[in-house]
């Protein structure tokens, strides 16, 4: 899957990437950047930061790490230590990454913490500066495992039309199991069957602003 993926320029300016298989983008053709600050970190983060002394954040999907790099640079803003687990089936190779123009929207010491994250060994946490962790697992969501409990989940997989599965009732279970009681899910994503499936798993759900061309996004607070 991963041999045929090509580098995109979307509207803000910034990179994503494009799956011809799936015929899916990894970000909105509207802006990956301002996608991602919008959904994850403006109605995620942002959303629920009050001061704690650390937050555990589960993202499901790595893909280009441009969640992870956005919530380090948040983490070091907010001076709160972040543990970051991402979940991965498809890693993408570093030639691909190196392609990606996600570096030149940041500082030169940011720059080379996005190079971390994408070395970083998998299945093993990685204290990548002490106000974030970061553990890749390459596995898939219906495979994940855990005794961690989240303050934070970023669902950030690709589409309903283009997954379906991951958007299932099954799967959304596997993300909404290690939420903490009062923690938060955040999607681009607000279709009527996923945020009726996220209800029946225990959300108190609501449709918030999306970003730029997308009229509504979701969020879920664990009841
Ligand atoms: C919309 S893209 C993610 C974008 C990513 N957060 C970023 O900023 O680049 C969806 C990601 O989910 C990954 N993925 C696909 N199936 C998966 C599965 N079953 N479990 C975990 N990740 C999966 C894809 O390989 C892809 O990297």
């Amino acid at each position: 899957m991963k041999d045929k993926i090509e580098v995109i320029t979307t509207g803000d300016g910034s990179s994503s990437l494009y799956n011809p298989q799936l015929d899916e983008t990894y970000h909105s053709s509207h802006g990956a950047i301002t996608e991602s600050r919008h959904v994850f970190i403006q109605e995620g983060l942002d959303f629920i930061y009050s001061g704690q002394e650390e937050i555990n954040i589960l993202e499901v999907g790595f893909g280009t790490g441009l969640n992870a790099i956005l919530t380090l640079e948040k983490a070091e803003t907010i001076k709160t230590k972040i543990n970051y687990v991402t979940l991965e089936l498809y890693p993408l190779e570093m030639k691909l990454i190196d392609e990606l123009n996600y570096k030149s929207y940041f500082p030169k010491t940011l720059q080379e913490k996005y190079e971390v994250l994408h070395k970083a060994d998998w299945a093993k946490a990685v204290e990548v500066t002490p106000n974030f962790t970061l553990t890749k697992l390459e596995t898939s969501l219906e495979n994940y495992e855990t005794d961690q409990l989240f303050d934070l989940v970023y669902f950030d997989a690709f589409g309903p039309r283009k997954q379906p599965e991951m958007w299932t009732a099954d799967f959304l279970a596997q993300a909404t199991k290690p939420m903490k009681k009062g923690g938060t899910l955040v999607t681009y994503c607000a279709m009527g069957q996923f945020r009726r499936d996220l209800k029946s798993l225990g959300l108190a759900v609501e449709k918030v602003p999306g970003p730029p061309g997308k009229r509504e996004m979701t969020r879920g607070v664990k009841v």
